[in-house]
């Protein structure tokens, strides 16, 4: 018998990843796609899977209960795979309360969908994809494992960090088959251009500044993104229910010996005298509350399931830029509408 799997957020950037390997490896599996379609959430990201006998997209508003009610109604899931979120710590400042709404809201409605099937005797199992930030912020030593306290330090990692609790409440208190996996920062094709990386290359090509918060001496561990929707695939599969996994990259980088390295590739890709692009780099006013560090641990998953990353850094940033540049249409469409005035906001006033 068929099984159905849904991904919510799966219009977004990682969990279009996570939708297209489920759809193309998983043939078992119909995937439902439910995603709101916010500013970050983007159908062309699917349409070279949007045809696929096993897949179907929905519209919706995971913090509608009556909307998502009624999808757990029409299919009976019996997979979960909870990505919907609101992700970006710069809104999660200037506008904290959509964080809360969409993140601790939208899971306890999904949670109580899945409760609503385990009453009726059914086995849903609900995997919460979290982030690293729940754990704070690191000194210049020491990573993040299992077992580090939750000490969230913005709106985003605190939402996510209270939404990674009620999960753990679901599993301990109703019986709810649960499983975590907190991920460090992911690169790759089809990220919003708010995040690092995407907002570099798009200024670089550009020919705009490109905005360096405080010193630039901020450290995150970069993961690319189809390393992470292999990791989700084998937790889902393999995960111990209740359980907690890290991923992450292996690959620390302070943010300006990044941006630089992105200034290499971008010059050499679009064929610029060497140096031009960090001509652009610009010194802004630092993010409020920026955590320093970032690092993970992930032996446990390695241990348990044998998942490495397998994607090199400078390979996946040169095949995150050729990306970039071949799709610019795609860039185009992304920054059209509201994104100049987001900008605006947050870099030209800043
Ligand atoms: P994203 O912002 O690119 O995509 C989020 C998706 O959720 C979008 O498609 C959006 O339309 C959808 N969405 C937002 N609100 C919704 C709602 N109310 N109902 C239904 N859909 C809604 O995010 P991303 O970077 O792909 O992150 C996906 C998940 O992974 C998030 O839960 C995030 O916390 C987590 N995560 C992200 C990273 C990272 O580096 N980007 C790292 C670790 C964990
Ligand atoms: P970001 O991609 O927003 O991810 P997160 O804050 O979730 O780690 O930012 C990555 C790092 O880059 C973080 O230290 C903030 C910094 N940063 C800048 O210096 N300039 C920028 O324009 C942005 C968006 C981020």
């Amino acid at each position: 018998m068929k099984q159905t799997v849904l991904i919510t957020g799966g219009a977004g950037f990682i969990g279009s990843h996570v939708v297209r390997r489920f759809v193309r490896n998983h043939p078992e599996y119909l995937v439902v796609n439910a995603d709101k379609l916010t500013y970050a959430g983007n159908l062309a990201n699917l349409t070279d899977i949007e045809k696929m006998p096993n897949y179907i997209f929905h519209k919706m508003d995971i913090v509608n209960r009556r909307e998502v009610d009624e999808l757990f109604e029409k299919y009976r899931f019996n997979l979960v795979i909870h990505l919907a979120a609101e992700s970006h710590v710069d809104r999660s400042i200037s506008s904290p309360d959509l964080f809360i709404h969409t993140n601790i809201l939208g899971t306890v409605n999904l949670l109580n969908a899945c409760r609503a099937q385990l009453t009726a005797g059914e086995d849903t199992l609900f995997y919460h994809i979290s982030t690293d930030e729940v754990y704070g912020s690191l000194g210049a030593e020491g990573l993040f494992t299992e077992t580090t306290p939750y000490d969230p330090r913005s709106p985003y990692s605190a939402s996510k960090a209270s939404s990674d609790h009620l999960v753990r409440a679901w599993f301990h208190t109703f019986g709810l088959p649960v499983v975590i996996s907190n991920c460090s920062n992911n690169y790759g094709p089809n990220q919003f251009p708010e995040k690092l990386i995407p907002l570099a290359i798009n200024n670089i090509i550009n020919r705009h500044e490109i905005p360096v918060y405080g010193k630039g001496e901020n450290i995150r561990d970069w993961l690319y993104v189809e390393d992470h929707a292999e990791a989700i695939d084998i937790i889902a599969h393999n995960g111990k229910r209740g359980n907690t996994y890290n991923i992450g990259g292996n690959n620390e980088w302070k943010n300006i010996d990044l941006i630089k390295l992105l200034c290499r590739v971008m010059d050499d890709k679009l064929g610029r005298r060497s140096g031009e692009s960090e001509e652009l780099i610009t010194f802004v006013k630092d993010r409020a509350g920026h955590d320093l560090r970032y690092a993970i641990d992930s032996s446990r998953l390695t241990a348990e399931t044998g998942w490495v990353p397998r994607h090199d850094f400078a390979a996946g940033l040169a095949v995150t830029a050729d990306w970039y540049l071949e799709n610019s249409r795609w860039l185009q469409d992304v920054i059209s509408g509201d994104y100049a005035s987001y900008y605006e906001e947050q870099y030209i006033k800043r």
